[in-house]
């Protein structure tokens, strides 16, 4: 779906120093890169600046859910780190979507705004747990209505639901999914998972991996694996 790497290397690490030092390995190949909660917490906004200081594009991955007019801040905060992405809640809801759309549009931002819709965590089981009666389709779908409707520039939703939202709305959302793992990778605490092609042949345009890449012994090598499987025809 897309000529760049569509890859999104979630870079879970506790610290700076580890991140560096796997940077170090994977230096020369093109792929975006994920801050989540964990290293963000740990190393703060200097570090994401650092980030896009030198040449990355940063997906901040802070999954934002609040009232309105805090998150609408917060949305600003990350722009002005130069985030080239950022994520929020879907199910903070249309007034908190809204006002994140307006707080971007104002200060002429450019850092995407992305609805997280259904964890890729979450199961079946998990999701009836919490109240959420309806399929995870039907769940990442409604949320995706609600996202786009308040002018999100994309989703992050599982491969498996990928398709229904591009039959739905087309070519115009972007789609991240997460839960990326080859045949024989391991699972870890993923459940609706599945592989770089499956992603790209539903309309992906953006896989995030963490763990298969960043744990790897070679990271290059998987990274690789996984960009041969992303452009490959056979199932
Ligand atoms: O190691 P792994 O490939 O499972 O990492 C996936 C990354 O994507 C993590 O950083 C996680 O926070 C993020 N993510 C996710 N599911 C979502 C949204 C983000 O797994 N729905």
């Amino acid at each position: 779906m897309t000529d760049e790497s569509p890859i999104i290397v979630a870079l879970d690490f506790p610290n700076a120093k580890l991140t560096h030092a796997f940077l170090d390995r994977i230096r020369g190949r093109h792929c975006k890169l994920k801050v989540g909660l964990e290293l963000f917490i740990a190393e703060g906004p200097g570090f994401v600046e650092q980030l896009t200081r030198q040449g990355h594009q940063v997906f901040l991955d802070l999954k934002l859910h609040d009232i309105p007019n805090t998150v609408a801040s917060a949305c600003k905060s990350a722009a002005n780190l130069g985030a080239w992405m950022m994520t929020l809640h879907a199910s903070g809801g249309n007034e908190m979507l809204q006002a994140a759309h307006a707080a971007m549009s104002e200060g002429d931002h450019v850092t995407k705004l992305i609805a997280v819709t259904v964890l890729t965590s979450l199961d079946q089981q998990q999701l009836h747990s919490i109240g959420m009666q309806s399929s995870a389709e039907e769940c990442v779908i409604q949320l995706a209505k609600v996202a786009l409707q308040a002018k999100m520039d994309g989703i992050v939703c599982s491969v498996h639901e990928a398709q229904a939202v591009r039959r739905r709305w087309g070519l115009q959302p972007m789609i991240v999914t997460p839960g990326i793992r080859l045949r024989d990778d391991n699972k870890d605490d993923q459940s609706r998972i599945s592989t770089p092609q499956t992603a790209n042949e539903s309309g992906a345009n953006y896989i995030v991996v963490g763990r298969p890449i960043t744990q790897a012994k070679d990271p290059m090598y998987a990274m690789d694996q996984y960009l041969t499987h992303w452009a490959s025809n056979d199932s």
